[in-house]
């Protein structure tokens, strides 16, 4: 015997965490199934009476006859409209629940996402993350209107017709016990076989997306590598297999169409040949009267209600389809929705920095728990308040790493890391990453104008205050060229100013934070080497106090700190001034070398 393995959440763990974002609009969704359940017994109930004012065609000879039809023609009538208006209501209410049910899903996944680590963001990738926002959200908001629209529809509208035939017709019912057992296993092969199709469809999209994202980012360095052909390449196979696969999944979803029209037109036919030798063999006349068991309009009305329960079945059907469908895209969702952010505040933390002083204490770091190597390991580090300290070694020697752990965008495996005096896990995240100033090696500008971008680093800056941040980072003559000045709008991800444009107004509004310590990653990278030097003397005399920590590639944008951090392997390899390092740093005098080399040439 196999035991059943627990793989995931259970589609009622998932489906409660969903319910949470329906909020306000649970009413109109109610509401809206419940017009459509009224719509739907008015449907049921028109062929009753359709059936009965065909009936009344027969007696001709009845005196009453025209009060009778107008009668039932006004009830008639009535019905429609009130199913008309019903419908009209219904579709209204659950397209307001729908889209505000999205909206909702949307807002959550967002504010989700915001309290995100670094680590959670890892863990799921950003392309999959925006996937997930997007079409992940419109798969679950098309179940959802199905869901509205069809949950209780298509059963209310299966018994109600079954009921309505057996009582006009009992003698026929036979007719639907052989149709729909037939119609359900269709239907079940045709969902059964595409289902799984459908699954691997949606599991090479994501690889789609995936490569569709990447070269929309990176168009500029595909097109720079001249990779346009081989891309495309990559891209027209994905699509092709995709499309195999789909075409076998809509021919077989094509069979339905046909079979569901042929058990209906065996099902009409047996109902009618059948009601037509009934009417033939049991009407008599008695006194004038036409007496039989079945009349012409309950056969009529029967066909109705015959066309009823396979269209009901027809539905069901296919909510389960979308249902399987939008189950890849529920389970995406709701594993964002569920993550735990790995980094939040202490309950009770410290809501000020006192002075920007760093310790490192025995830290080591993994950027995995199962991870075998450590990105950092046993690091010892005092850097003073006010001090200047660069930091340098090659590409992946874990610069970046250590100093993302002081404004805790990640957490210490081992070790602590201390700011201020304190603990970084002691003080409230805002506080310590207000003071904690982070110019990102990968930092970008978001769309909006030059003067809101740098507010983000203070929103309350004066325009005085912009401007002097500008000054420090040189970034102020060259915004003053532009004809907008501070008023220049940036495009998305900056893609109108250089690299080291940017790179300069990013640091600009780091300075704008007035923080305690300030944290430059590569920053200068694309800045010219006076230039360089001009941002550093400039923190030096405008930011005494305010500790700085710059990571550098040339020796010379770090050779005037106050120490010089080597960096090899994760490990500290050496510390000391430049010269001492000149003297005894095998690490630091090798880069020297290769630098001072290809400087001279
Ligand atoms: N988000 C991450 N997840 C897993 N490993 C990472 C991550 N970021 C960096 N690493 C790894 O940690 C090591 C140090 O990277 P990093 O600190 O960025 O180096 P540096 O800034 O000195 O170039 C590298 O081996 C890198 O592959
Ligand atoms: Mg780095």
């Amino acid at each position: 015997m196999s035991k059943k393995v627990k793989t995931g959440p259970t589609y009622s763990e998932m489906l409660k965490v969903f319910f949470k974002s329906i909020r306000e609009y649970k009413k109109p969704s109610i509401l809206a199934m419940i017009f459509i359940a009224l719509e739907t017994c008015f449907e049921c109930i028109i062929p009753f009476i359709m059936s009965k004012l065909i009936n009344l065609m027969e007696k001709v000879n009845n005196s009453d006859l025209l009060t009778t039809v107008f009668i039932y023609s006004g009830i008639l009538l009535a019905l429609a409209i009130c199913s008309f208006i019903c419908g009209l209501t219904a579709g209204r209410l659950s397209a307001k629940a729908t889209v505000g049910f999205a909206t909702n899903l949307r807002r959550d996944i967002f504010t989700k996402i915001t309290t995100f680590s670094f680590n959670n963001i890892d863990k799921f990738s950003i392309s999959s993350l925006v996937t997930r926002q997007t079409t992940d959200v419109w798969y679950v908001q098309n179940a959802y209107m199905m869901f509205i629209r069809i949950c209780l529809r298509a059963p209310l509208m299966l018994i109600f017709s079954v009921i309505m035939a057996v009582i006009m017709a009992p003698s026929m019912s036979w007719i639907f016990l052989v149709t729909i057992p037939v119609l359900v296993i269709i239907l079940g092969i045709i969902i059964w076989k595409c289902l799984p199709i459908f699954f691997r469809v949606f599991k090479k999209y994501d690889g789609l997306n995936e490569s569709v994202e990447e070269n929309v980012r990176g168009i500029r360095v595909v097109k720079t590598y001249v990779r346009e052909e081989y891309e495309k390449e990559k891209f027209n196979k994905r699509s092709e297999d995709i499309k195999k696969d789909f075409v076998v999944a809509e021919r077989i979803i094509g069979l339905s169409n046909p079979s569901m029209m042929f058990s209906m037109y065996i099902s009409m036919f047996l109902i009618i040949f059948f009601g037509s030798m009934i009417i033939i063999n049991t009407t008599s006349i008695v006194n004038d009267e036409v007496v039989t068991d079945l009349d012409i309009g309950s056969l009529s009305s029967l066909i109705t209600y015959g066309a009823q329960i396979l269209s009901s079945l027809l539905m069901l059907s296919m909510v389960f389809v979308m249902f399987a469908m939008s189950m890849a895209s529920i389970k995406r969702i709701y594993e964002v929705l569920i993550e735990v952010p790995t980094i939040v505040s202490k309950k009770d933390c410290a809501t000020k920095v006192d002075n920007g002083e760093i310790v490192f204490k025995n830290v080591s770091f993994k950027y995995k728990k199962d991870a075998q190597k450590f990105a950092l390991k046993d690091v010892n580090l005092t850097i003073k308040n006010g001090q200047t300290v660069g930091i340098i070694g090659g590409t992946g020697s874990s610069k970046s790493t250590l100093v993302n752990l002081i404004s805790r965008f990640y957490d210490t495996t081992e070790g602590e890391v201390l700011v201020g005096g304190k603990n970084v896990k002691d003080y409230d995240l805002e506080t310590l990453r207000n003071s904690v100033s982070m110019v990102l090696q990968k930092n970008i500008l978001f769309s909006g104008t030059i003067k809101e971008n740098l507010r983000w680093g203070n929103n309350n800056a004066t325009d005085e205050e912009i401007v002097a941040a500008c000054k420090i980072a040189q970034a102020d003559s060259f915004v003053e060229g532009f004809p907008d000045k501070y008023e220049t709008r940036i495009l998305q991800g900056g893609s109108n100013v250089s690299g080291g444009q940017k790179q300069r107004l990013c640091i600009a509004r780091a300075i704008l934070k007035k923080p305690k310590v300030l944290i430059m990653d590569d920053s200068t990278s694309a800045v010219d080497t006076k230039t360089d030097a001009l941002i550093r003397s400039g923190l030096r005399n405008t930011l005494p106090n305010t500790t700085k920590i710059i990571i550098a590639q040339r020796i010379n944008s770090v050779q005037d700190a106050d120490f010089i951090v080597v960096m090899n392997e994760g490990k500290i390899d050496g510390i000391g001034t430049h010269e001492e390092l000149l003297k005894n740093n095998k690490v630091y005098q090798e880069i020297y070398e290769i630098q001072n080399r290809i400087g001279g040439k």
